[in-house]
């Protein structure tokens, strides 16, 4: 599909900066529409996009640099460098956010027109144009691309979307009936849901390592969704929530140069489906804000990010439907007195890990062996680095002592002091 935008555009050239998303995030903030292209393709970006302005991203190519001013010169269109005039190392300042302000508004003339509900209105048109008659099949997963994609398809096309939920048995407490309950009952979505958890289960027996658990899970995922899908029949496409930094990042590696934008989604190669892709040039907090003006829940549009393979990688060594119940109890505790405490908005990501040790403890006098738990709570602005959360020492105290109350298969709870690197944040 082409991005035919008919907003106003500010290109951003990247040069091999991590900063150029950061550059048109801010842009995008002042709601005007920005879009990031490397360096290799600056040229042809411009004649295409016929922008508005330019920000040329740590520039490494004096000629080339000087090339594309001498462009953007003939055409008139104004060019913003960074160091020269906007610091890419100090971009949360005021100050940076004034120069990027005269920048779009005094030099080159833009509106503020980029708007979630435009947006809307905009996605909303071209899907229809897209699909035409034809039937949508979306995988949703319960995380908020998947499901402000099938919202935007719904509102386009009704009933021609069809959603498969597969529930692999590695989700959260309560989360597959909330999940259809939401989207069913809710905004009235066609949703198949597959209970595959038994398929999964019998698959992970006896498995242990992270990075085998991880494959079982993403074969045995692509399978169940492909019989599905065929049992819809006569689907002709397929919604994917791939967002833009995923866009970008498929699209420009560290040296600047393009990578084929094929399988940004992990789509599997034999399904001959076309893909609609509603939000693939919108940031996160674009994607939050598409929900919110959809109608979704806040407790949906604003959850922590959750690993496909699920709670699979939370569960240290084997993986039992005992086990995993353990882990849920205690999860959903952990989530509990963050929500009450008014944290969970504060945090990134936060979650229970069973380990695969078992200590010695004492109850009513017994002693007891069971299992030690990890809680783990990180920030982090893009998932590759990432700093533990200081939680106050009170509310650490309340989760521990609910924990040991509440789960007896659970006599010790640690909490995770690691940032990342050297650690990651799931611990397999
Ligand atoms: P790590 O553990 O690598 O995680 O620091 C970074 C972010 O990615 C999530 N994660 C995954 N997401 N499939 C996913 O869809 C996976 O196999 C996977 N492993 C980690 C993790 O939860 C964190 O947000």
């Amino acid at each position: 599909m082409k991005d035919t935008y008919a907003y106003e555009t500010v290109l951003v050239i990247d040069f091999g900066s991590r900063k150029s998303q950061d550059v048109a995030r801010m842009i995008r903030k002042q709601h005007v529409y920005s879009e990031v292209f490397s360096y290799t393709k600056a040229l042809e970006a411009i004649n295409e996009k016929s922008p508005k302005g330019i920000v040329l991203c740590e520039e490494g190519n004096a000629d080339l640099v000087a090339s594309l001013e001498k462009k953007a010169e003939e055409l008139g269109i104004p060019v913003l460098k960074t160091t020269e005039e906007l610091d890419l190392d100090a971009l949360n300042t005021s100050e940076a956010e004034q120069t990027v302000k005269d920048f779009l508004f005094v030099r080159c003339g833009v509106q503020a027109s980029w708007t979630m509900s435009a947006f809307v209105e905009k996605a909303t048109d071209d899907i229809r144009k897209q699909v035409g008659d034809g039937k949508v099949i979306c995988g949703l997963s319960g995380g908020v691309d998947s499901a402000v994609t099938a919202l935007l398809v719904h509102k386009a096309v009704g009933d021609q979307l069809t959603c498969i939920f597969v529930d692999h048995g590695l989700m959260r407490l309560g989360e597959p009936e909330e999940v259809v309950k939401t989207f069913r009952d809710r905004f009235n979505l066609n949703i198949v849901h597959v209970d595959a958890s038994e398929r999964f289960l019998a698959l992970l027996e006896g498995v242990t390592d992270p990075e085998q658990k991880r494959k079982i899970i993403g074969t045995e995922f692509i399978r169940v969704f492909e019989e599905e899908a065929k049992k819809i029949g006569d689907a002709k496409f397929l919604a994917q929530g791939t967002i833009y930094p995923d866009v970008i990042e498929s699209g420009i590696d560290s040296k600047g140069t393009i990578k084929s934008h094929h399988n940004v989604g992990g789509l599997p190669e034999d399904m001959k489906l076309d893909l609609v892709e509603p939000l693939r040039l919108l940031f996160k907090d674009e994607v939050r804000e598409v929900g919110l003006e959809l109608g979704m829940p806040e407790n949906l549009v604003y959850r922590h990010p959750f690993p496909g393979p699920g709670l699979a990688v939370r569960v240290i060594g084997e993986i039992t439907k005992e086990r995993l119940d353990i882990l849920r109890q205690a999860d959903a505790i952990y989530i509990d007195e963050i929500r009450k405490h008014g944290l969970y908005n504060e945090i990134w990501q936060a979650f229970c890990i069973l380990t695969d040790t078992r200590t010695v403890g004492v109850s009513g006098g017994e002693r007891t062996y069971a299992y030690m738990l990890g809680l783990r709570a990180v920030n982090s602005t893009d998932a590759m680095t990432a700093e533990w959360y200081p939680f106050p020492h009170d509310v650490l105290q309340k989760i521990s002592s609910r924990i040991l109350q509440e789960v007896p298969q659970v006599n010790r709870v640690v909490y995770d002091v690691s940032s990342k690197p050297p650690a990651t944040i799931e611990w397999e």
